[in-house]
């Protein structure tokens, strides 16, 4: 039901951006990347430049009031005002998604048009079987046998549902070169039942060896068009060690083959050097002339 009022207040938001002229814009994002949202500068500077951000599920923030940062908002740090009053959020999360409105005024005068934008953040989680740990990071240690999980969130202040029967929004998981993985029987790709939440897909697939460094994206589109993806990369743990054992298979075969050449190389030399020193020594003793060398050197 929220979902729905979203909906009709986003809409409310985009009828009355067409009726006072101002602009409306959809900006899509993956988590961890910098954004950079539009104002519509009309005045020289940033003086007059207030960003407000409204989830419609706290009331609304004021980020930035003129030209300056609310430090009192949590996200802060992540916040900055460019030159032309744009809004750059840094390593945006899925509680960044919500309406952001720009607006520039001079003693209570709104000048030029109000900027609203309405940012969704695609995001990427992991699991894995045997390690029942979940990490959000692009790549995860993992292990063929396996069985991976890869969710993937839209997080949207608009409902997927709606989203979807009305503007074609869609969900999908695709390999390196684009094809839609449903319908690769390998993998098992849940878009969650049908008439509930659009917003996540699933994939899960179990982990074959030449799964290394395969890349698996989820993409967002919209009327067929591409708006944000996000890369999984397959590492192997496994590979680490395999290729501490292969070094350690190079090294034990040097060393083997040093010590074979110095079983077979060695004892002449050993050997020779023991004749040369007891040569010497009985050279000065009363058997100069006993001569061992040729019967070893042969
Ligand atoms: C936002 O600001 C950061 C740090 O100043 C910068 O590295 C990044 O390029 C900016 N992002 C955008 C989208 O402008
Ligand atoms: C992507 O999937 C298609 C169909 O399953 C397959 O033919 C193609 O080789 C795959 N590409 C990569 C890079 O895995």
């Amino acid at each position: 039901m929220a979902d729905k009022c979203d909906l009709c207040l986003l809409g409310l938001i985009l009828l009355s951006s067409l009726l006072t002229g101002t602009s409306g814009e959809d900006v899509f994002i993956s988590s961890d990347e910098s954004v950079s949202l539009s104002c519509n500068k009309a005045l020289p500077d940033c003086r007059s430049t207030t960003w407000s951000y409204d989830s419609f599920r706290d009331s609304r923030v004021d980020l930035i009031t003129g030209g300056m940062k609310n430090k009192d908002t949590e996200r802060h740090e992540r916040l900055s005002l460019e030159s032309d009053c744009s809004l750059n959020i840094t390593t945006v999360t899925g509680e960044d998604s919500g309406a952001y409105v720009c607006r520039q005024s001079v003693n209570g005068e709104l000048q030029g048009p109000v900027a609203y934008v309405v940012l969704h953040v695609l995001h990427v989680s992991v699991s894995s079987s045997s390690s029942s740990s979940s990490s959000s990071s692009s790549q995860t240690e993992i292990s063929p046998g396996r069985s991976l999980t890869l969710s993937c969130q839209l997080y949207t202040i608009v409902s997927c549902d709606d989203w979807f029967s009305s503007e074609g929004l869609e969900l999908l998981w695709v390999n390196q070169t684009g094809v839609d993985l449903k319908t690769d029987s390998r993998y098992q790709i849940s878009s969650s039942s049908s008439s509930s939440d659009r917003c996540i897909i699933t994939l899960t697939t179990t982990l074959l060896n030449e799964d290394d460094n395969r890349e698996w994206r989820c993409e967002v589109t919209l009327g067929d068009q591409v708006q944000t993806s996000v890369r999984y990369t397959v590492k192997y743990s496994d590979p680490g060690e395999t290729e501490v054992s292969v070094n350690a298979g190079l090294l034990y075969r040097v060393i083997v083959t040093i010590v074979e050449m110095a079983v077979f190389a060695a004892p002449t030399v050993i050997l020779l050097q023991i004749i040369c020193a007891r040569r010497a020594g009985r050279k000065d003793s009363q058997h100069p002339e006993e001569i061992e060398m040729p019967t070893i050197l042969q």
